[in-house]
């Protein structure tokens, strides 16, 4: 197994070439749920676990954790669960079909805390473009983070004019936080936040048919 960094930069050269692989959906997946971002993957593990009907996939930037996570889901057997690379910002559009995703889940995702970091923010008018193109009509993304500044941003973004044309619309109501978790499973990062009695800054958004 390859040693796993901290973190990468995803505006590092090697990751704004557009490479990452398409996903398969298999024709019997009553749901399909796709974490990005999912690092050691133990919300996608769970999710997959708990919905065998389902097919969940994570998808992460840090290709040893992609390795690790698809060599662990196949020691346990996980049929339903699958994991890819992806630099969310540059190349979710060649992983899945159009209307094909049911549900996105973008959880605790940036570690860029600093006002000269926006750009390697994961939730941007891009993004957001690619995700309601792969949503199902009726679909939803699921947005969480510990850090109240990262998640308003987030929410910014998505009640701003640009997610409005694309259909994105609040589930809660207009710049509302929901508080509990649509899942049965948690990341790590949830686990760890709620452990240290810590906020978490949570919303859903649901794509109206275009
Ligand atoms: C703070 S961790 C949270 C991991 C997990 N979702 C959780 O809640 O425990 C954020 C993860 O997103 C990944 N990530 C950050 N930017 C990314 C990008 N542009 N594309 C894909 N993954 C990215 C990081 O490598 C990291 O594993």
């Amino acid at each position: 197994m390859r040693s796993v960094r901290q973190h990468v930069n995803p505006l590092g050269a090697q990751y704004l070439v557009a490479r990452a692989a398409r996903i398969e959906v298999p024709a019997d997946a009553e749901r399909v749920e796709v974490e990005l971002g999912c690092a050691d993957g133990k919300f996608s593990f769970e999710l997959a676990a708990l919905r065998p009907r389902d097919f969940v996939v994570g998808l992460e930037i840090r290709e040893a954790l992609v390795e690790r996570n698809r060599e662990w889901a196949r020691r346990g057997g996980q049929a339903n669960l699958a994991f890819g690379y992806v630099n969310i910002n540059v190349d979710l559009d060649r992983v899945f079909a159009p209307a094909s995703v049911d549900r996105f889940h973008v959880l605790f995702p940036d570690p860029w805390f600093k006002a000269r970091h926006r750009k390697r923010r994961v939730v941007d008018p891009e993004m957001l473009e690619v995700v309601a193109s792969q949503l199902r009509p009726g679909g939803e993304l699921h947005v969480a983070s510990d850090v109240f500044e990262l998640a308003l941003a987030a929410m910014a973004e998505l009640e701003g004019p640009e997610a409005d044309a694309l259909g994105f619309r609040n589930l809660a109501g207009e710049w509302a936080f929901t508080r509990q978790n649509p899942c049965e499973a948690t990341s790590r990062r949830e686990d760890t936040t709620l452990a240290r009695g810590q906020r978490v800054w949570r919303m859903r958004y649901g794509v109206r048919p275009r």
